[in-house]
Order: structure tokens, then C-alpha cells, then sequence
């Protein structure tokens, strides 16, 4: 785990305490933004915290955890075995660089707090495979640069520490995120600030591109 992730709680179980802030924010937005059912691919699960609060709140939706990283893997497994929820797959391994992914389709695609902490190829990767799928959503959260300047002193020191850890690694451009959105068919649909300086961003398959 190249960036620590949660606290582990046993049995490789673990918990992020930024995952409990921000899960109840997150569910309202998601909530009104993604389809009534379908399948929806978490990609970056984490400790798997997240998916299992959506899950339980959106009970008519399937839900496809996973993580590129096996500690992470185990940690949803961990949360899944504690909560017992029907519409919550096994996780999968998936680096979104691997293409094709190891999901054939999925109607929305929820991700978290990823491409900062990875280098900017991944957010590429990340549209292209949602293209590939089929996915008519793509749901991303975190901090973002907007007009060109950070939106907060926080931000601005958190994405310092982020190249810190890793040179490429950084908060993104939520500009430059739209044109590799809208190079493979998705259109920006909503920004909805977040409590902490992050936004809910919400992409959607144009007309043409739609399944
Ligand atoms: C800061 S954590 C966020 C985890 C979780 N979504 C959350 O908000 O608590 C970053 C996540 O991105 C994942 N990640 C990094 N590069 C990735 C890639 N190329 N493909 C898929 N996941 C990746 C890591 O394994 C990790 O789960």
C-alpha cells in the first residue's frame, strides 16, 4: 500500500476515519445521481467502508466492490463478512489500467478519492474502461483545481504533500479531467461542493455513446 489507508482493526479489517466523515455526504449525492438499479463498479474500494454503507442505503442497486491492492481486497472482504449484505459482490482486482476489465458491464461507475493519490494516466485508464463497459455514469470525488488555482490553502498544502510522497501523484484539473471525459463520450453533468474543500463530480455518457 503505497499511501496508508485506514487503521487495520484485526483480522485485516480496516478503517479510515476520512471514509466515516465523508460516507453520509457522499450517499446523498449518490442518492439522487445514480440509476434506481443496475450494477454499479466501485473502483478503488479502499478499506470498503464506503461500499457497504451505499449498499445498505440503496438496497435496489448491485454493487461490484474492488481494489487494485490485496491488503485492500481483504478489508472489503472483512466488511462484507461483518455486514452480510445481498447486493454486494465479492471484490475483484482491478487496476484500471488493465484493460479489457475483468467486469463485462456496469450502469454506473462510483470513484473515490483515486485520482489524486495515482498518476495522471490513471484517469485516462479510468474513462476509457468506463467506456469500454458501457457505464452511462461515471461518479468522482475528491479535491480538484479549478479555473487554473487550487480552491482552498488546504488543498493547496495537500497536493504539496501529495508530490511529496510521490512526484506524480497531485490534485487534478477538473478541466482537464472534462476533456479526457469528453474524449471518450462522457459529459460533465454536475459539481457539487462537499464538506473539506471536495467536490462530487458526476459524467455522463452523451447521447451518442449511450448503451
Ligand atoms: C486514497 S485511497 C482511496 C480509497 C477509498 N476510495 C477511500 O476514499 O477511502 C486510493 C485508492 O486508489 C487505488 N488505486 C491507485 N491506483 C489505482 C489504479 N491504477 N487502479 C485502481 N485503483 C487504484 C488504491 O489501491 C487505493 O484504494
Amino acid at each position: 500500500m503505497p499511501w496508508p489507508i485506514g487503521e487495520d482493526r484485526g483480522g485485516g479489517k480496516r478503517v479510515a476515519q476520512s471514509a466515516d466523515r465523508n460516507k453520509a455526504p457522499i450517499l446523498e449525492v449518490l442518492r439522487r445521481v445514480l440509476p434506481a438499479s443496475g450494477l454499479v463498479l466501485e473502483i478503488a474500494s479502499g478499506t470498503g467502508q464506503h461500499v457497504t454503507w451505499f449498499a445498505r442505503a440503496l438496497p435496489a442497486l448491485e454493487w461490484q466492490p474492488s481494489d487494485m491492492d490485496p491488503e485492500l481486497r481483504r478489508s472489503v472482504e472483512c466488511w462484507l463478512h461483518d455486514e452480510g449484505l445481498p447486493n454486494v459482490r465479492a471484490p475483484i482486482a482491478l487496476d484500471v489500467h488493465d484493460h479489457p476489465w475483468p467486469v463485462a458491464h456496469a450502469d454506473a461507475i462510483v470513484c473515490i478519492n483515486m485520482i489524486h493519490v495515482a498518476p495522471w494516466e490513471t484517469t485516462p485508464a479510468l474513462f476509457e474502461g468506463a467506456r469500454r463497459i458501457g457505464a452511462s455514469l461515471v461518479f468522482l470525488y475528491g479535491p480538484f483545481r479549478r479555473f487554473g488555482g487550487h480552491t482552498s490553502p488546504s488543498n493547496e498544502q495537500f497536493d504539496a504533500s501529495l508530490k511529496a510522497n510521490d512526484p506524480t501523484w497531485g490534485v487534478r484539473d477538473l478541466e482537464a479531467v472534462e476533456q479526457v471525459a469528453a474524449a471518450n463520450g462522457f459529459e460533465l453533468s454536475e459539481v457539487v461542493p462537499m464538506p473539506a474543500n471536495n467536490f462530487s463530480v458526476v459524467f455522463r455518457a452523451s447521447a451518442s455513446t449511450r448503451r
